[in-house]
């Protein structure tokens, strides 16, 4: 058994990550292969699974090569949300993704809810709205808009699915990734005939559903001469990046509550049963571990408004190796609040609160005496001030935690800790382990190996917190008076339509 490994992917949107981990929860070798977004026009985003694939390949050889002779007992596959691939009868790939920050199917969304009869009937078949990013939309946009695409259609996989498809073989799902489609019923914990018959689709576009932490499929010969893992290694379920990032930081039960800084940004709390917003403001998904939910709120840009930022706005130092470090401290220079600077982190639209597709990036209240400096800490608040929205949705649902995990860019920066302590209110924590999603996955994958009885046992053994960062209550009241201001500001985010048609 102590000679076992355990291997975590994450095919994330800004690259493809795998670990190696040992029983006692070790990181003992870990690579990444960066990933490019295409985004063919504002608000569209799309990425190749075959540059996924790729990606996967090379992350796992240069793994093993870190490890040579190490002996994977087992794969766990996380990976970004809602993201679309869509196969022909013959398994390949129709057209590139569509991806979780993809805002094109605003009429698709219209239509599933009317074919549905109304958001509450949304609400009583799938615990959620119809929203762009999700996968739903998507394929009615394919149906829509590229018929002859559409007819070749057979399936419709989520991104760490069709990695699992390539690995192995198998056609399979699992319950934290299929609650994001639209298309499963997180509350009855099985696909919802009754959407896909209002919308026209046959449920046989859709994989079978195993469990998070159950074998789904093993290393074909093809796959393993590939990849250099050995043929019959087997797969897990996996799960959501949300869903196996919380896991990686041990937030399994009700009760926790996650901050996580990834592209996206997240604030998600388990719960015992799947509540449900009645805004439908946040979303209702299932955990990777069996009969526990999560309320979740999300930001579209959250590292990627920053890397944004970062690669536009401050290109002297892109490509540097400590970048976003020498932006923090930039940051760190100016008082909360930036003097006066908003930044709007829409430059995808919004999920949380606004549910607004069409929404866009903002600087404002800009004058002479302000500097690139206040730039970067506008860029830094408007991150947390949107997760605090979500925070805040999920305080009024009665989930209210008492501190904050964190996981992600900005759970790695002390300058970004502070400031979601701040603007939060709240204490936030750190774990051991830096890996998120993917050391998520490695724990799936040692569950299903049978090195652990379940996942709490799995997170018990191998997490360790770090002391509670304690928010200064000062600081929290000076930045009432910048979170009013930002919230007040959406409206002018949104594009002026009716200047534009007159
Ligand atoms: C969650 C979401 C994003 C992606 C990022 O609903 O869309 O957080 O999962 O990979």
């Amino acid at each position: 058994m102590a000679d076992e490994r355990f291997l975590g992917l994450d095919i994330g949107t800004s690259g493809v990550k795998a670990i190696l981990v040992t029983p006692a929860g070790e990181v003992e070798a870990a690579a990444n292969t960066p990933l490019a977004l295409s985004t063919p026009q504002p608000g569209w985003a799309e990425q190749d699974p075959e540059a996924w694939w790729q990606a996967t390949l090379t992350s796992v050889r240069a793994l093993l090569a870190q490890r040579p002779g190490a002996r994977v007992a087992a794969v766990g596959i996380s990976g970004q949300m809602h993201s679309s691939v869509f196969l022909d009868a013959a398994g390949a790939v129709i057209r590139p993704a569509l991806l979780w920050c993809d805002g094109r199917t605003t009429a698709e969304c219209a239509e599933i809810t009317a074919r549905a009869g109304g958001e509450q009937q949304l609400r009583e078949w799938v615990s959620n709205p119809a929203l762009e990013g999700f996968t739903l939309p998507k394929v009615l946009w394919l149906r829509n808009h590229e018929p002859a695409a559409f007819q070749r259609l057979a399936r419709v996989l989520l991104a760490k699915d069709f990695i699992r498809f390539r690995l192995t073989g198998a056609l399979a799902a699992e319950p934290s990734d299929a609650s994001g489609t639209l298309m499963y019923d997180p509350t009855r914990q099985r696909w919802s005939a009754e959407i896909m018959q209002a919308v026209a689709l046959p449920l046989s576009l859709l994989p079978d559903v195993g469990g998070s932490a159950e074998v789904l499929g093993r290393i074909s010969a093809g796959a393993a001469r590939a990849s250099g893992l050995a043929e019959g290694t087997p797969v897990v379920g996996g799960g959501a990046d949300n869903a196996c990032g919380a896991a990686g930081v041990g937030a399994v039960a009700p009760g926790e509550a996650v901050s996580s800084w990834g592209t996206s940004g997240t604030v998600l709390a388990p719960t015992a049963r799947p509540l449900v917003d009645p805004g439908l403001r946040a979303h209702t998904f299932c955990h990777v571990l069996p009969d526990v939910w999560y309320v979740m709120g999300v930001i579209l840009s959250a590292g990627g408004a920053f890397a944004w930022y970062r690669d536009q706005l401050a290109r002297e130092l892109a490509g540097t190796a400590d970048a976003d470090m020498a932006l923090n401290l930039e940051a760190a220079t100016i008082p909360p609040g930036a003097d006066g600077v908003t930044f709007l982190p829409y430059l995808q639209g919004e999920r949380t609160p606004h549910r607004d597709a069409a929404a866009r990036g903002a600087f404002l209240g800009l004058s002479l005496a302000h500097s690139r400096a206040h730039l970067t800490r506008a860029v830094l608040e408007g991150v947390c001030f949107a997760l605090r929205d979500s925070l805040t949705i999920l305080q009024e649902l009665g989930l209210s935690p008492s501190s904050l995990l964190l996981t992600g860019g900005g759970a790695k920066s002390p300058f970004v800790r502070r400031l979601q302590a701040d603007v939060f209110g709240l204490p936030v924590c750190t774990v051991n382990r830096e890996e998120g999603p993917a050391y998520g996955a490695a724990l799936l994958a040692a569950v299903g190996a049978g090195a652990f009885p379940d996942l709490p046992a799995a997170a018990r053994a191998t997490l360790t917190r770090a002391p509670l960062e304690q928010p200064d209550l000062r600081a929290h009241v000076q930045y009432e008076e910048p979170y009013r201001r930002f919230r007040a500001w959406y409206r002018a985010a949104r594009p002026p339509r009716e200047v534009a048609t007159t």
